[in-house]
């Protein structure tokens, strides 16, 4: 470690004790401020969040002002809250996923109007295809501010329609969880191996990325098997749709179990990470694929290879998606009446319990923060 890394976390403590004081900066008085939070420069832990009152920020050309109300969590704000992938250099408005109204419109903006109700799209520079090496870490990280405040400035083009038979509390659940599910079942556009009508999909643990796993895939007539570590699970996953469920915990060859009981899965969402490889590829029929995108289960070995080129099966990366696939997502959640499972929804005042429900595995279904009217 050097000598700056050794820095970062003393200065980030002192700012944050700083901007914990109750607004004696970051809070011009007047009209037109407004609530927000932010994971501190330097954060590594829960104590990096802090709710501050700003000015409200005005749109610029090519940018509209959404005026949030409501957002959802995601692993990915745990890890970025506490610097697992390097602590942030700066302040930042934490949280991808959020649902809101437009209310102002800059110039030169065409296809929005003030009313449009939208969710933020997750990644920036990815349209369409597959991922554009460009598209950056996502809305609510350093590179890019979020959603967890009651007005944000967004381009245009980062905005997508909201579901229209959905709350705006659901609506919020989807940018990230939702559409990396929508990725893993369907691949990037043009989409050359969606899971289809008959076909089998095994998704790893009862996160939310398995869940709208569970919901896509019934959606289109597959069978879908979960596994969990928790058995108090079961019932709520099974009422959402899925057929069977394995505790990977009691059964740590739960791939292979899964395969004698199924014959084999076309598909299996592993979101659990690379540690969780052997049983996915255990898991597999022949030609079948693996989308992984799990960042829990680390890996101590290389993967069974052998064993993928005996079933002449694939992994594939998966990383959430474009603009474009958030809008055929969009589409398939009204067209098949997708309801998103909420596990608790809190005030915009109790975001760090919010954080913790999150990371702690028990809630089933999304977290989220209602923040409209946080006045
Ligand atoms: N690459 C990408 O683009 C991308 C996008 C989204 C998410 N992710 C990653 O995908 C994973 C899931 O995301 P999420 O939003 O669904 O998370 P989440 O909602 O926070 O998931 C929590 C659940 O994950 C399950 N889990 C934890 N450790 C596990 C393990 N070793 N094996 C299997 N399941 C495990 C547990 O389920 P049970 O309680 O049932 O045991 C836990 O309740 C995370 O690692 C996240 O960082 C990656």
């Amino acid at each position: 470690m050097n000598h700056a890394q050794l820095r970062v976390p003393k200065i980030a403590a002192f700012r944050t004790i700083i901007r914990s004081l109750p607004f004696l900066i970051d809070n011009p008085k007047g009209d037109g401020n407004m609530k927000r939070w932010i994971v501190s420069a330097g954060s590594t832990s829960e104590r990096g969040l802090v709710m501050q009152e700003v000015a409200r920020p005005e749109p610029g050309a090519g940018e509209v002002l959404v005026r949030v109300d409501a957002v959802s969590l995601n692993a990915r704000d745990q890890l970025l809250l506490r610097g697992t992938f390097g602590v942030s250099p700066r302040d930042f408005v934490p949280v991808s996923d959020g649902a809101g109204e437009i209310v102002a419109i800059g110039a030169g903006v065409e296809g929005w109007a003030v009313g449009d109700k939208v969710t933020g799209i997750f990644h920036r520079n990815w349209t369409d295809g597959p991922p554009t090496q460009g598209q950056g870490w996502g809305l609510g990280s350093p590179d890019d501010d979020g959603m967890l405040a009651e007005y944000v400035v967004l381009r245009a083009e980062r905005v997508a329609a909201a579901p229209k038979k959905l709350t705006p509390e659901e609506a919020a659940c989807l940018p990230c969880a939702a559409l990396t599910a929508w990725t893993a079942l369907n691949g990037d556009r043009p989409y050359r191996n969606p899971v289809r009508k008959g076909d089998k999909v095994l998704a790893t643990g009862t996160g939310t990325v398995a869940l709208f796993s569970v919901l896509f895939a019934k959606a289109v007539g597959a069978a879908v098997v979960v596994t969990t570590s928790r058995d108090g699970k079961s019932a709520q996953s099974r009422a959402l749709g899925a057929s069977d469920i394995i505790n990977y915990k009691t059964h740590p060859n739960w791939g292979e179990v899964a395969f004698e009981r199924s014959e084999g899965f076309q598909r299996v969402v592993n979101a659990g990470g690379g540690g969780e490889l052997d049983q996915s590829i255990a898991a597999l029929a022949p030609s079948g694929e693996i989308a992984l995108m799990g960042l829990y289960a680390q890996a101590s070995a290389p993967p069974n290879l052998v064993a993928l080129m005996m079933k002449g099966a694939s992994i594939r990366g998966t990383s959430v998606g474009s603009a474009m696939a958030h809008r055929d997502m969009v589409d398939f959640v009204d067209t098949h009446g997708i309801k998103p499972p909420i596990a608790k929804a809190f005030a915009m005042s109790d975001v760090p319990a919010a954080y913790e429900l999150a990371a702690s595995g028990e809630a089933f279904g999304k977290v989220v923060i209602r923040v409209a009217g946080a006045g």
